[in-house]
């Protein structure tokens, strides 16, 4: 349940839908599954087993379990990765907390689509504003870490995930039911496989590795709690399935309003954001509504990012331990929570035009780092685990366990290597 938590948050809820709008809908949202259940699962179960064998977090993991520094590049890798990914995800967690703020404020009381639209756009323009929302999420999650609340937290997200998973069950349920609802589900689960090409697979490859935690050495710290006697293959499936079926039901929510309410499914990172409030005015209550729906989608994103930040300060503290300078965990927290503010801060100023050399062929940070981590440091990172396991590991270590044997000696040895390759150098055209 800690290791959903920490998967299940804004990749599920405000990623996922906008990039199967991107990418066409139904036929993507099976390469998502497949990619989830086929490379995923083993995935996952690799992870959480090289922290469990080795005790270690991902950064002492590859030393422990084979004796040699040869490996180290990977972590390497992964701390790159995190801190991308962490450059845009608060920043997105703050477009959650200004949401929450502003349909408390009841801000979006009849707006329509275009109205929504250009709040929405207005939002984004304003450098300040966002700057300040994002280092409210930084804020609050050092806090947490900090102040070692962690426990805390996650009695309470043990309390507010369910919940956010029964209010997702009841949207999804109201969306069907509105007049032009259905045209979303067509449009979600009919697949046109027209739409495939490279390109397209390794979006969807991307998107379940980034929804499932995977490829980022996150899952072998979570590993390296995990009591002996815990069943990996179980504590796997299950984590994945929910991962899926939040992102399922995310999806049931916003196409059928997307469709409903006049929007466009390929509207791009905005579209949880301009299309939600249109159908929260036509519910229940609409203030009580959205202030809850916003509310735990800050919850969902707070317990991933409190994830993603640990990693960064366990990183510190470890590799500085053997140096001249060790940093404590206060330290590595105020070292991180500078960092993160810094690398947000120049997301923001290149998306809203302060600073134009800050751009990447044509796409401001925010759009570049996105893609970077999801189609190019998660795969590298999925692809460096796997053929650690299935190469480097001693074979000793999984021997007498006829799943682990197929596990390393076929798929993590072959198949998720060349598939991931293979995937990887036809879409930038070089096969
Ligand atoms: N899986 C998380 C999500 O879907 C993102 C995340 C990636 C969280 C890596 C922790 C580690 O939002």
């Amino acid at each position: 349940m800690a290791a959903a938590g920490s998967a299940i948050g804004l990749g599920s809820i405000w990623k996922f839908p906008y990039v199967v709008g991107q990418n066409g809908g139904g036929a993507f949202i099976i390469l998502y599954i497949v990619c989830s259940l086929v490379f995923g699962l083993p995935l996952v179960m690799n992870e959480f087993l090289i922290g469990k064998l080795s005790g270690r977090s991902a950064y002492g993991a590859f030393r422990a379990l084979t004796g040699t520094n040869r490996w180290q590049w990977l972590s390497w890798v992964f701390l790159v990765s995190v801190i991308v990914i962490m450059s845009f995800y608060f920043l997105v967690t703050g477009w959650c907390f200004y949401y929450m703020v502003e349909a408390a404020s009841n801000t979006f009381a009849g707006m329509d689509a275009a109205a929504l639209r250009a709040h929405f756009s207005a939002f984004e323009a304003n450098a300040l504003q966002m700057t300040i929302y994002a280092a409210i999420a930084i804020v609050l999650t050092a806090s947490v870490l900090w102040f070692d609340v962690n426990k805390g937290i996650e009695r309470l997200s043990k309390i507010l995930m369910p919940i956010l998973f029964l209010f997702l069950i009841l949207m999804a349920a109201h969306m069907i039911s509105l007049d032009g609802g259905t045209a979303g589900l067509h449009y979600l689960f009919m697949p046109d496989f027209s739409k495939i090409t490279s390109k397209v697979i390794l979006q969807a490859m991307g998107l379940s590795f980034f929804t499932l935690s995977v490829g980022m050495g996150i899952l072998i710290t979570y590993g390296g709690y995990m009591p002996k006697d815990q069943n990996v293959t179980s504590t796997s499936v299950q984590m994945i399935v929910l991962v899926i079926i939040v992102s399922l039901l995310s999806g049931m929510i916003i196409f059928p309003a997307v469709f409903a309410y006049g929007f466009s499914p390929s509207e791009g990172p905005e579209l949880t954001f301009v299309t939600l409030p249109a159908v929260f005015q036509h519910m229940f209550s609409p203030t009580l509504t959205s202030v809850t729906f916003f509310g735990l989608m800050c919850v969902a994103a707070l317990t991933s990012t409190i994830s993603l930040m640990e990693v960064v300060i366990a990183f510190i503290c470890e590799a500085t331990s053997t140096t001249k300078h060790p940093l404590n965990r206060h330290q590595s927290t105020i070292v991180t929570a500078l960092i993160l503010v810094v690398a947000n801060t120049l997301c923001i100023l290149s998306m809203t035009g302060h600073a134009d050399w800050l751009t990447v062929k044509g796409q401001n940070l925010f759009n570049s780092f996105n893609a970077l981590s999801t189609n190019i440091l998660i795969p590298v990172g999925a692809l460096g685990t796997a053929l650690f396991s299935g190469w480097f590991v001693p074979k000793a270590r999984y021997q007498g366990s006829r799943v682990g044997s197929f596990l390393y000696l076929v798929v993590l040895r072959w198949l998720v290597p060349i598939a991931i390759v293979i995937i990887f150098l036809d879409s930038i055209n070089i096969i």
